[in-house]
């Protein structure tokens, strides 16, 4: 994804980007931009946001900050499981499926098809948005063809608990994520948004509800009280989210190409992050889709070759949220000083998130599977008072120095961390805002970090809000670290 289509200028004519030639109604206006061509880059219109840990990296601060550079920004996979915060002069947002970039005027934002739509969801925060003083009205694009979430998904989430067939529990959000996405790879029992307007709404929906209310019936366990799903409630309250969102739904995919071969500035936001990824994430602690750099493309109908630059979002230690290996976790007293400090509890759920060291062998990979150009560190200031700080190397598997991330649980959950030790610094960095000012051992941290992850770091964040952000000038002088071929070899 890095090599953008350099050369490449389509002779396409400038499009406008107008509300009905995708069925939006309403007064949904397309962003507008009269600089020429040249001046907007036309062979270079897209940026990536993509966690590369087990989510919640700040992605939505960051995307809050890019989203000035931009006209459009997309949201290309996941659902409700979403929590991004924002902190901006002294106002806290917390958005789930629309993109942080609503925040912005002028800005168009996009939830793709790739992305599991709760209705309810999207309207409360559209309500949320709207009685704040945001606009959003005219600025948000639903994609018809994103799938639908419905009670029964939820309530799947709930009987199944989360688990594996060990019973073992992967700890979901319980936003039905996972079942809405099994249905709409078996196709047959799945509404799009687009659905929801058919004159055969009705039928399809009484056909769907009675399945779904046998399956349920049958793998509710026998402790749990009957499920009292109400038909016609639900088909009403599906209509009325219909209505409720009509301007907003249309086709999205034709706008976003449009928008990119006429070299509309792109900002694509990924949720969660690639080791929850659903085929190169740590299955089946994972979520059900493709969340790191490789979704961005099936999730959203734009082509990698739109793509140019890719920015892995990383916390400058590790955390995650439900369940499965986290090999560097601290549980004790630094794992408690982490989670103090980075206030790590969930956004969706406020489920503690578990904490430990920075893992290069898991970011390493997902840099490399996300197809990563620059690194942006995040909550830097969460490390200050530790007096070391260790970064995981290589893991040790039944005796094996490793240093390739796994692709089998097992092994992950055997993976003893090898760590190198840095110092650390007593220094509170919140106020720091320039690179010079930041204390020797934590420029040597980040600095590591890139050479180890072979890109380098080119934002490093020390507080949650906007301003508490530092853009490396030039950015920096890491080298990329090129593999070791004896470790190369050294693979599970
Ligand atoms: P996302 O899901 O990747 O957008 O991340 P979340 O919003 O779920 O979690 C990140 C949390 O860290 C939020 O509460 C942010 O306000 C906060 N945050 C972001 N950047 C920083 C930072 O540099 N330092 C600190 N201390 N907190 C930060
Ligand atoms: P953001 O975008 C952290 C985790 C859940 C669970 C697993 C599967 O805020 O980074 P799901 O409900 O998706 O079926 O749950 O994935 N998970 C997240 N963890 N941040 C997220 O999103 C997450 N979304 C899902 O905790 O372990
Ligand atoms: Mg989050």
């Amino acid at each position: 994804m890095a090599a953008g289509p350099a050369g490449l200028r389509l002779t396409l004519q400038r499009l406008v980007l107008d509300s009905p030639a995708y069925g939006f109604g309403g007064s949904v206006t397309a962003p507008h931009d009269s600089s020429s061509e040249e001046e907007r880059g036309l062979d270079v219109p897209g940026t990536c946001v993509v966690g590369l840990q087990w989510g919640d990296e700040a992605k939505g601060k960051l995307v809050d900050i890019l989203t000035e550079d931009h006209e459009i920004v997309v949201r290309y996979q996941g659902g409700a499981n979403a929590g991004h915060t924002v902190v901006s002069g002294g106002e806290t947002w917390k958005l789930s499926l629309i993109p942080s970039g609503i925040l912005r005027d002028g800005v168009t934002c996009v939830v793709t098809g790739g992305v599991v739509l709760d209705p309810a969801s999207v309207i409360g925060e559209i309500d949320m948005l709207e009685g704040r003083g945001v606009t959003v009205a005219g600025k948000l694009r639903l994609s018809d063809r994103a799938h639908v979430v419905f009670p029964w998904h939820m309530a799947e989430d709930a009987i199944l608990n989360g688990s594996l067939s060990s019973g073992e529990s992967i700890g979901t959000t319980g936003r039905g994520i996972g079942p809405c996405y099994r249905d709409k790879v078996g196709r047959s029992l799945a509404f799009r948004l687009g659905d929801l307007y058919r004159p055969t709404f009705r039928e399809t929906f009484d056909h769907v509800f009675d399945v779904k209310q046998r399956f349920l019936e049958a793998s509710r366990p026998g402790e749990m009280p009957k499920l009292d799903l109400d038909r016609d409630a639900i088909f009403r309250q599906y209509c009325g989210y219909a209505e409720r969102l009509r301007d907003y739904v249309g086709e999205t995919t034709n706008f976003l190409l449009d928008a990119a071969e006429t070299g509309r500035p792109l900002l694509f936001e990924g949720a969660q992050g690639a080791l929850l990824d659903i085929d190169h994430g740590t299955f089946p602690f994972v979520t059900s889709s493709n969340s790191s750099g490789v979704g961005v493309a099936s999730g959203s109908g734009v082509p990698g070759r739109w793509i140019n630059r890719v920015i892995g979002v990383i916390k400058a230690y590790s955390t995650r949220v439900g369940g499965g290996p986290l090999p560097t976790e601290q549980d004790n007293a630094i794992g408690e000083h982490l989670r103090q400090r980075g206030r790590e509890f969930g956004t969706v759920t406020q489920r503690p998130r578990r904490c430990g060291w920075f893992d290069a062998v898991a970011t390493r990979y997902t840099s490399r599977l996300s197809g990563v150009d620059e690194l942006a560190v995040m909550l830097l200031d969460v490390l200050g008072g530790l007096e070391e700080l260790k970064i995981c190397t290589a893991y040790c598997i039944r005796g094996e120095v490793v240093d390739r991330f796994p692709s089998q649980i097992e092994d992950l959950q055997e993976a003893e961390p090898i760590y190198e030790t840095l110092p650390g610094w007593p220094e509170e960095l919140t106020d720091v805002r320039r690179e010079a000012d930041l204390p020797v051992n934590a420029r040597r941290y980040i600095d590591r970090i890139g050479e180890l992850l072979g890109r380098p770091v080119s934002i490093v964040s020390v507080g949650p809000d906007r301003a508490q952000t530092i853009f490396r000038e030039g950015f920096p002088a890491t080298a990329p670290c090129p593999p070791n071929p004896q470790q190369e070899q050294a693979t599970v």
